[in-house]
């Protein structure tokens, strides 16, 4: 029967992402998913406002035909305008979480072998969505402030560009901001190469110090920023509710792929949300994740201080879920984990190999602290150096 499958499934079979679900070993410390701790569901002022939601009037189980989301989709914009960046409730659209906005953006934009530019590393679920599309990819490796622009125009002036992949806050997965001179730099590169930039921002609103930069969508001159927003990661997952906002012309067009891809988001959930925003604070709720996770980053970065051999590099995020391990040239993490993190140490992370589109580097990691506890979090780190320093002394020394 494999014969019979389009082309496309041959390059989503390979994206990985199986690597990031939990183990059956019950010793296991995982840091591969970036799930938010489930403590800090606000679960009962969800349930309340689904409560609510069900009450209305106005046919909460009905299909929609476009009409569910005027009043969340005006929220939004209030909640961005306040952010920096003003867009109209009506260039809002709903989504199944940011992925399905992915999916969207590949959708309308690539045709097979179209260029398209990605961060290195980048998110995995992102190179899960585009592999579908076929595109041709080309790897901007990621810095301390972000892409690499000098890469990005190189690839610009020698190849036929259509969309640059970017997640400017708390990257997915080194947990880099990028600096307002590149988000500059990359609007003015865009611009004049008439290049879509994809600005996927689920964890913008999840920084634990520093001030906030503007966001692309806020720099853009000629509304060729597309940008993605979520719950995921502020409220829940299971809500599988994002956003998308972009200038009119594409606009219509991705609404017209969204009603052919799922006809409309859950009414049931975007009036659940809208009840919510109504009745809570979502900016209380922000703080308290803030404060709780920078605790977890905090614990996270005095353990890699502690545990991990000096050979071994990490980013420290000013926000997000995510740091990034650097281990020398030519240190295989996969082998490592699979042959020795795995099944000697019990511990797990996301090895780079994935995380790139030709899946050719291999020595760095995504290691995520949200939704792992404070002592497995000492614990697991620990184990993590020693089996990183072992595996390294029996390679190289
Ligand atoms: C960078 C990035 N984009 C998009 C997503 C998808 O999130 P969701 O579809 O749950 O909004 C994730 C989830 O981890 C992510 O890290």
């Amino acid at each position: 029967m494999e014969e019979e499958f389009a082309s496309r499934v041959a390059l989503t079979s390979h994206s990985g992402l199986n690597a990031i679900y939990p183990s059956q070993d019950p010793e296991m410390i995982s840091f591969t998913g970036g799930f938010p701790d489930a403590s800090l569901f606000p679960s009962a002022q969800l349930a309340a406002s689904f409560q609510k939601a069900m009450q209305n009037q106005q046919a909460p189980l009905q299909y929609q035909v476009g009409e569910e989301s005027q009043e969340l989709r005006s929220l939004i914009a209030n909640l961005l305008a306040a952010d920096g960046t003003k867009t109209m409730a009506k260039q809002i659209m709903m989504t199944q979480g940011a992925q399905q906005g992915l999916d969207l953006v590949a959708k309308l934009l690539i045709n097979k072998g179209d260029g398209l530019i990605v961060e290195g590393p980048t998110y995995i679920g992102a190179l899960a969505a585009f592999d579908a599309y076929e595109p041709t990819y080309y790897t901007a490796d990621m810095a301390d402030d972000g892409m690499d622009l000098t890469a990005v125009k190189r690839i610009l002036i020698q190849h036929q560009v259509k969309l640059i992949y970017t997640i400017p806050d708390f990257q997915n997965p080194t947990g880099v901001v990028m600096s307002v001179e590149k988000r500059r730099q990359l609007i003015a590169l865009a611009n004049k190469y008439d290049v879509v930039i994809l600005e996927d921002a689920p964890y913008r609103w999840l920084r634990y110090e520093g001030s906030a930069q503007p966001s692309l969508k806020s720099l853009d001159t000629q509304g060729r920023v597309i940008q993605l927003g979520s719950f995921s990661k502020i409220l829940a997952p299971a809500l599988r509710l994002g956003w998308l906002t972009a200038s009119t012309e594409m606009f219509g067009r991705l609404q017209e792929l969204k009603a052919g891809t799922d006809l409309e988001s859950s009414n049931l959930m975007i009036q659940t949300v809208t009840e919510y925003l109504g009745s809570y604070s979502l900016q209380d709720h922000l703080q308290q994740l803030r404060h709780n996770y920078r605790r977890k980053r905090d614990m996270m970065v005095a353990a890699l201080q502690t545990y991990l051999p000096r050979e071994a590099c990490f980013t420290v995020p000013q926000g997000g879920f995510f740091s990034w391990l650097t281990m020398p040239k030519g240190f295989d993490l996969e082998n490592v984990q699979n042959t020795q993190l795995k099944p000697n140490f019990h511990v797990m992370v996301i090895p780079s190999t994935h995380l790139f589109p030709g899946k050719g580097r291999r020595n760095g990691a995504r290691i995520s602290f949200s939704s792992v506890s404070a002592t497995q979090i000492d614990l697991g780190i620990k184990r993590l150096g020693n089996g990183l320093s072992s595996s390294y002394q029996k390679k190289y020394i």
